[in-house]
């Protein structure tokens, strides 16, 4: 599967979900989380997203393992995202901050 990690709280540009061909986003506050059991590997979400956040299970950068879990907990019970929208007005301000996770709101 693939993992949305840290890097997309607070960034949350959606690009990804226009070219996911099952639907497997799942949209909270300020992240997103990709449904593990849904995911097909296809791939193709993984370059579209501008901060660099989506990531292969096997290829999780070092500190980001809990993300793995996150987004299978978290997409259970966030409703499904297919349409990007406006990103947050100050996006480009928290793109490569470090230490997001404590601002990931539910
Ligand atoms: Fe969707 Fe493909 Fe990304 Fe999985 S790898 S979340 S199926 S776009
Ligand atoms: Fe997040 Fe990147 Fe998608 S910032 S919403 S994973 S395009």
């Amino acid at each position: 599967t693939f993992v949305v990690t840290e890097n997309c709280i607070k960034c949350k540009y959606t690009d990804c979900v226009e070219v996911c061909p099952v639907d497997c986003f799942h949209e909270g506050p300020n992240f997103l989380a990709i449904d593990p059991d849904e995911c097909i590997d296809c791939t193709l979400c993984e370059p579209e997203c501008p901060a660099q956040a989506i990531f292969a299970e096997d290829d999780l950068p070092s500190g980001q393992e809990a993300f793995l879990t996150l987004n299978a907990e978290l997409a259970k019970i966030w409703p499904v995202i297919t349409a990007q929208k406006d990103a947050p007005p100050d996006a480009t301000e928290w793109d490569g901050k470090p230490d997001k996770l404590q601002y990931l709101e539910r």
